[in-house]
């Protein structure tokens, strides 16, 4: 397991616990450097007032038994307690809310309380409505009905997004690895692309990637048939100049650290006291961030957002 704290604002770092499977612990610490860096630049970008960090939980290959995963988020939870308030953690993919519950009993920096003990609860709703948000806002603020909207990966955010987007009565594509998907596909009446491999490539308004990152690369750029791609997925693009190669073929791309801060807004408000209706403009800010990052993009929408991203930092 490890921790990167990428930046500290006024002491303090915030990122999610991922637990997920590495092929070597050199991999796992990448992945957990190059997250934490994503957060300080999501946390600038929101104006939120608190540096990057992250965690990493490396699975072994055979899935760990539930004791064997209590200890090991045990000793996730010791590892953050003795960096001593630098590093809050809270939920990521493969943690549940249940599991931050468990380790806020070994260590007091832990954020994404539940509900009931006011906290901000599960984050991936928040997440979900700050990408609709920025989906509206990469589509031109016009409406989504009507509008065909392809959703790669239906977990948690991803999931809730379709069904957003559903309401709002946009044609909707979905596919996800995980066949038992297809389910929710069928409550939405949304067609189900059996291959998520071929689903980025789908003639659409708009490709909204919510499954793991680096599904932008030299290889899927030229194929990409939609001129908008906006979704949840961390760290879409493979490496930085992905973004200059979207911004040349005429593809308008939401950053992912702008378009999916909702999450980190809602549970880094705890920091102050959860307040729904301050996470609640701050996430209907994302749009407004976007039309500044795109107003004022002149080589990659990425370099814009950086640059944004800094200035806030600023005056953080
Ligand atoms: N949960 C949050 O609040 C939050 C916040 C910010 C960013 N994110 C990012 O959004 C993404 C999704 O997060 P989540 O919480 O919904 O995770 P999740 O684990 O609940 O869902 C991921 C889904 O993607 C599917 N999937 C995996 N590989 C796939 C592939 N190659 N093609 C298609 N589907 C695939 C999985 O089967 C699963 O259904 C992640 O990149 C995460 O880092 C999540």
């Amino acid at each position: 397991m490890a921790v990167a704290v990428h930046r500290t604002i006024a002491g303090r770092s915030l990122g999610g616990c991922r637990m997920w499977h590495y092929a070597t612990a050199d991999d796992a610490v990448a992945d957990v450097e190059r997250l934490a860096s994503s957060m300080s630049s999501k946390a600038a970008a929101a104006g939120l007032g608190i540096g990057g960090g992250k965690g990493v939980v490396a699975l072994p290959d055979t899935a760990p038994d539930p004791e064997q995963r209590r200890d090991a988020l045990h000793d996730f939870a010791d590892l953050v307690e003795s960096f001593g308030g630098r590093y809050f953690t809270a939920q990521d993919v493969g943690v549940t809310l249940e599991d931050v519950v468990f380790m806020a009993g070994f260590t007091d920096y832990v954020t994404g309380h539940p509900v009931e003990d006011g906290g901000s609860g599960d984050p991936s709703p928040y997440t979900a409505h700050g990408v609709e948000i920025a989906i509206r806002a990469s589509l031109g603020g016009r409406p989504l009905e009507g509008r065909r909207i392809v959703v790669v990966g239906l977990g948690h955010v991803g999931g809730e997004l379709a069904r957003r987007l559903a309401r709002a009565g946009a044609r909707l594509a979905v596919s996800d690895v995980d066949p038992r998907r297809r389910e929710l596909a069928d409550e939405l009446g949304a067609e189900w692309v059996a291959d998520p491999a071929e689903a980025l490539f789908l003639d659409a308004d708009l490709i909204a990637p919510c499954a793991l990152g680096g599904v932008l690369d030299e290889e899927s750029v030229p194929r990409l048939n939609a001129p908008v791609v906006a979704g949840a997925a961390n760290n879409q693009l493979a490496h930085d100049g992905i973004g200059e190669l979207l911004h040349d073929r005429g593809v308008l791309w939401a950053p992912d650290f702008v378009a999916n801060a909702g999450g980190l807004i809602a549970v880094s408000d705890e920091l102050h006291g959860f307040d729904r209706a301050r996470v609640e403009r701050r996430i209907a800010a994302i749009g407004d961030t976007l039309g500044e990052v795109y107003a004022r993009t002149t080589t990659s929408t990425l370099a814009a957002a950086k640059e944004l991203a800094a200035e806030r930092l600023g005056t953080a």
